[in-house]
């Protein structure tokens, strides 16, 4: 059982690298995979880069090339929902491409002859690392449901307020998870998501975004990690 460990940037997995002392670098498609163990686990651990391509290439690769048998994506994402505030966890159970929309052909956010717009997280391996982050963060507010992905950083409330309407049951926006999301479904591979809350999507958006990367990212990303592969 290979697990694979994915963030997009270097700030959201430099603390899930340092747990794994006995990695081999192997780079394919322009990113380097990080092949070891953590935890007594088969790992490979990758930077996907930002973006919905971007993290589409590294599924592929991940599933393809190293045979990974499930994936783990943990991040910072934009908090949309009432209550889900900076600092605050989300697990998705499910993701939505916001800015799809391939209308009149097809119905706005449906991706095209899949017949759907969401894709679901797997509902076992989800269970697993919403304890995981229980246990790793305690006193930390935890949220499961939608989370929303599309090739834009959300940094003006009037957008926030404009997916939230749109989107009403949607806790929180980022650039890849619907993208892992899809190609996961494609190939039949677990896949679940962890992301904390690093703004509101909002006027402030980039400030505290910058804040929360270099501050509390990757602590968050590698306790969670390491609670889930040690349970
Ligand atoms: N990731 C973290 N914050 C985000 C935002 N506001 N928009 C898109 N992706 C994000």
């Amino acid at each position: 059982m290979t697990t694979a460990i994915v963030s997009a940037m270097r700030e959201e997995l430099a603390a899930v690298l340092a747990l794994m002392p006995d990695e081999h670098k192997q780079t394919v498609a322009g990113r380097e995979f990080f092949v070891g163990h953590l935890h007594g686990h088969d790992v490979v651990a990758v930077l996907s880069r930002i973006g919905k391509v971007a993290a589409a290439t590294t599924a592929s690769v991940l599933i393809e090339r190293f045979a990974v048998d499930r994936i783990v994506f943990t991040g910072v994402a934009g908090g949309l929902g009432a209550g889900v505030n900076v600092g605050d966890v989300v697990v998705a159970d499910s993701f939505l491409q916001h800015d799809l929309d391939a209308s009149p052909i097809f119905p706005k956010y449906e991706v095209p002859l899949y017949g759907k717009s969401r894709f679901a997280t797997d509902a076992s391996l989800s269970s697993q690392l919403a304890d995981a982050a229980a246990r790793a963060l305690p006193g930390v507010a935890l949220h499961r449901g939608l989370v929303v992905s599309g090739d834009r950083f959300v940094s003006t409330t009037a957008e926030s307020v404009a997916l939230q309407f749109a989107l009403p049951d949607a806790l929180a926006v980022e650039m890849e998870g619907a993208a892992i999301a899809q190609v996961c479904h494609d190939y039949g591979v677990a896949f679940a998501a962890v992301r904390t809350v690093s703004d509101r999507a909002d006027d402030a958006a980039h400030v505290d975004f910058m804040k929360f990367i270099e501050e509390v990212a990757s602590r968050h990303s590698a306790a969670i990690v390491e609670a889930l592969l040690r349970a």
